[in-house]
This record gives C-alpha cells, structure tokens and sequence, in this order.
C-alpha cells in the first residue's frame, strides 16, 4: 500500500479506536469475532462517541488493523446496517446513522428511513398546531381566526342539508381534483375557471405538492424576506435553495438582480395581508412584478389565503393571478383556514390546465381527494351567502382583538422595547425588541406563564429574526389576548434585565 493511504488507513483506524476509548490489542477475542465489533461499535454509537454521520474505517483497513479476516468486518458492518445503526454508501463509506433505541427494538428505526426524510427535524408546525389546541396555553403562535365567531348553526345546517341530499356523493369517493359543484362556487366567488381549480387539504397541501412538481434539488426559490414558515420549511425540504427579497423595500431592481443572479424555478409572495409583517403589496409593484416575472419567465406562487381578512383601509388591489390576465404566470394558492378554520383542511390552487392536471396526479397517490363532506357543506356556505356574512363579522371582531392587543401592549410596554407597525389586515402584529433583548429569551420566559408567541427566526431563509417576535392578535378573546399581553411585557422587561438569560432549546415552545 502506498504510504500516504497506509497512513490515511491508519488514520480512520485510530479514529473509531478512539472514539471507543480503546485500542485494536485490547480487543477481546471472544468468538464470534464479529459480534465483538458489533457490540463495541454499538456501545459507542449508545455512548454518543459517535454521532450520526461519523464514518467507520473501510473494511479492509479494519480488517488489517485487527489482523482479521475482511469477510469478518463485513458481517459486522451489515449487522450493524441490518440493525439501523450504520448505512453504507456505495463509494464513499459506511456512516453512523442513528443510536440504538431500546423503544424500538429490533432495530433503530432512524437508521432505516430514508436519507431524504432525515432532514424532516423542523417540529415548527407540529408544535404550533398542538399548542394551538391546548386549553392550558394561550396561544398568540399559530396563525387562528376567531374561532367563537365561527357560523357553527349555518355549519350545523348545511351538514344536515347535504346529509339529507347528497348523502351518497358524501360518503362515495369523489375526483381528485374536487367536487365539480365546489370547483364552480369557488370559480363563482374568488375568480378563475372551474376546471383550472384543483382542491386541497389546505393550503400547505398545496405548497408540499408545487414543491414535488416543480423543484428539483438546487433550484432557486425567490421568497419573501421575511416570509412564510410553511411555504420555507416544505421548499427546503425538497432541497430547493433560498433566496429572500425584501418585503418591506419590494424593490423591484432587487428582484430583477437576484432574478439575473439565481435564475430561480419560482417566486414564492403571499402579498396581500403578508404573514408575517401584515403589509399589502400596492397595485403598481404588482403589474411590474408580473412584467418582470413574464420577461425572465418566472412563475409565480401566489399566496392568496389572508385576501379576505382586511380590516381597516382600502379593499386590497387585485390578486397577481386576477392581474395576469391570461393566467399565464401566475399559480394561486387559497384556504378557508383563515376564513373559517384551519381545522376543516380546506383549501384550493387555480392554475394553468397542465399544472392543475399534474398536481392531481401527484395528489392522488397522497390523497387520493380531499374529504367530500367537508366541499358540500362548505360549498353551501358559499353559496347561500354564509361565507360572506361571517367575514363580514370576522373582520369586526379581528379589528376589536388588534384593537384590544395594540392597547394593551402600549399600556403595558414601554414603545422603546417593542416597535410595530399597526396592520391593516392579516392576522399579526411583527414587532421589533431591541438589539439588547433576545426574542428567545422573551419567548421561553412567556412559555413558562403558560403564553406561547413565535421568535422571527423560521420566517427567514437566511439569517434573522433574532430580535424579533410574532403575535397573532386574532387567536384569542380581547380580554384574554391583553392579559397575555401583560405577561409579555413582564417577560420583555425580565429579558430587559438579564439579557444573557439561558436560550430556549427549542424554537417553539
Ligand atoms: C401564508 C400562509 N399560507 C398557507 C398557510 C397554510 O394554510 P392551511 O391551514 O390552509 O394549510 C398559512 C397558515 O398559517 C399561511 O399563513
């Protein structure tokens, strides 16, 4: 052997014996010779000597080191595959994949999912989702109408109506693409073409599935900065890499640039009501987005879902799918989630003839449709008039909670501790501490009152967020969204005086 690879060889030889805290002549000889290094490497890998992706010698190094035959390493290295723990990858090496988990013998499950999922840690959402539900958190975290003020007798109604009439519909399987009845009341209401709408599970189905069907790993994807968490996690995921524009400066040279620069597969805006500032994209940068989209042949993903929750000043301009008149650019995602409630996983994307069909054929083997009962009752929402007069009342009682939240903030925080801008719609207050106090801090002191608000870091592809926090005011009842209010500005002026407080491990909490 060369000495450079004699030396290499010896190298990652020396590294797993000390990682093990021992050396190849203390290695016992008890037969089978091979179970001895499984149960070493095991104990190791138990032990946290060796995370998740340490590489073991390759076989034959090992095999000389020990002065064993080579077939007796292999039987240890697929045992330790078989069991999860180790994986091999065809020229470039066997890795530590997960530790041994008593919980799941016979095996380490992590070590035998696919590489592609590992990378599914982000517990963001989930934890937001559980939060949301719990009676012993006051959640100002997720993104949640008022749900006291949702038309449950109307619902009630309807449910009974399509019971009554449509029963065999509810209960059949129904096409992938949706309801024709709910495709043409949607059509009806928000715009678009019927046969160009292909229902969700919600809107996050329909980012999960855009990303399958246009993102190959490395592609570029233009997103707002700051933007979205969900639309971020699922473009990550599928390994695009991400680029913010700026929401706040919607400089349109910015975008261009980045657009020379990246030529990205597809800009990501949810520009009416954004979440997370708040902030309206005016009619003017829109037209010139779309021009600047159609010139340098970008897609857009319109993210339309918080349209309808405008609470004070001017109706918003169109939507950019309404001002791309031949729809050529432009694919618009929606959801009652906001209009109604998350938790009826309703949703809807219009675009183009061959986007729709391929997403329905990506949808399928997901999902094969989205749940019928829920399109017919809320198709007849829709259509009898429901819909409309329940956000007219949403709105109202949106505005008094933002009302109530800003008030109590300003009574309780002293204004150099925590900016905002007041929205006009939308369900959030994005709001600025100082440089001096971590939103970690102010967000794991409110976790122990039981109050839970989210930092700005997940809402950025990039660094950011640090010093930053968002309250959804639209969650909770007035009084109980001020008294939460009073507890952050307890947390804010704790975290004000002790600014190395312990970071919380976790994002959400
Ligand atoms: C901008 C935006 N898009 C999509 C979603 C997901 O909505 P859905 O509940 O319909 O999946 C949310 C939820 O917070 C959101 O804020």
């Amino acid at each position: 052997m060369p000495k450079a690879a004699m030396r290499q060889a010896d190298q990652s030889v020396n590294g797993l014996f000390a990682a093990l805290g021992v050396d190849a002549g203390s290695l016992p000889r008890t037969r089978p010779l091979y179970r001895r290094i499984v149960a070493l490497v095991e104990d190791g890998i138990a032990r946290g000597r060796m995370a998740a992706g340490f590489q073991l010698p390759p076989e034959r190094d090992l095999a000389a080191a020990l002065a064993i035959s080579r077939a007796t390493v292999v039987s240890a290295y697929r045992e330790l595959e078989a069991r999860g723990l180790v994986r091999g990858y065809v020229g470039r090496g066997t890795f530590v994949s997960a530790r041994p988990d008593a919980a799941s013998a016979p095996f380490a499950w992590r070590g035998k999912m696919a590489a592609s999922v590992l990378q599914f840690t982000d517990t963001t959402v989930r934890d937001l989702v559980r939060a949301a539900g719990d009676p012993s958190v006051v959640s100002l975290a997720a993104g949640v109408p008022a749900l006291d003020c949702f038309p449950a007798a109307p619902f009630h109604r309807a449910v009974n109506h399509v019971l009554a009439t449509q029963a065999a519909s509810a209960w059949c399987h129904g096409p992938t693409e949706g309801m024709p009845r709910f495709r043409d009341a949607l059509a009806h209401r928000f715009g678009g073409d019927a046969e160009h709408i292909l229902v969700l599970a919600g809107a996050q189905q329909g980012l999960d599935l855009l990303a399958r069907c246009l993102i190959d790993r490395g592609d570029a994807v233009v997103v707002d900065r700051p933007g979205y968490l969900g639309a971020i996690q699922t473009f990550r995921n599928a390994g695009a890499r991400l680029v913010g524009w700026d929401v706040a400066a919607a400089d349109l040279d910015e975008l261009e640039e980045l657009l020379l620069r990246y030529r990205p597969k597809l800009i990501y805006t949810n520009p009416t009501n954004q979440n997370p500032t708040g902030s309206t994209m005016p009619v003017r940068t829109r037209r010139e987005l779309l021009e600047l989209a159609a010139r340098y042949r970008v897609p857009i993903v319109e993210d339309d879902t918080y349209r309808e929750l405008g609470i004070t000043g001017p109706p918003p301009p169109p939507s950019l799918f309404t001002l791309d008149e031949g729809h050529e650019v432009v694919i618009r995602i929606n959801s009652f989630s906001k209009m109604l409630a998350p938790g009826l996983r309703l949703g809807w994307i219009s675009a183009v003839r061959p986007i729709v069909d391929q997403l329905a054929l990506i949808k399928q083997v997901v999902d094969p449709h989205t749940q019928n009962l829920s399109q017919l009752v809320v198709c007849d929402l829709v259509e009898n008039g429901t819909l409309d007069a329940h956000l007219a009342t949403l709105r109202a009682e949106h505005r008094r909670r933002r009302d109530a939240m800003v008030h109590a903030l300003r009574q309780h925080i002293p204004a150099a501790q925590l900016h905002y801008s007041v929205p006009d719609g939308g369900m959030y207050l994005w709001c600025r501490l100082p440089p001096a106090i971590s939103a970690r801090a102010v967000q794991e002191r409110a976790r122990r009152e039981s109050v839970m608000v989210l930092t700005g870091e997940p809402f950025y592809v990039d660094q950011g967020g640090d010093h930053q926090l968002r309250i959804c005011y639209t969650a909770q009842p007035a009084p109980r969204g001020a008294q939460a209010a009073r507890t952050l500005a307890r947390c804010i002026a704790a975290a004000a005086h002790a600014p190395a407080d312990a970071p919380a491990t976790m994002r959400v909490v």
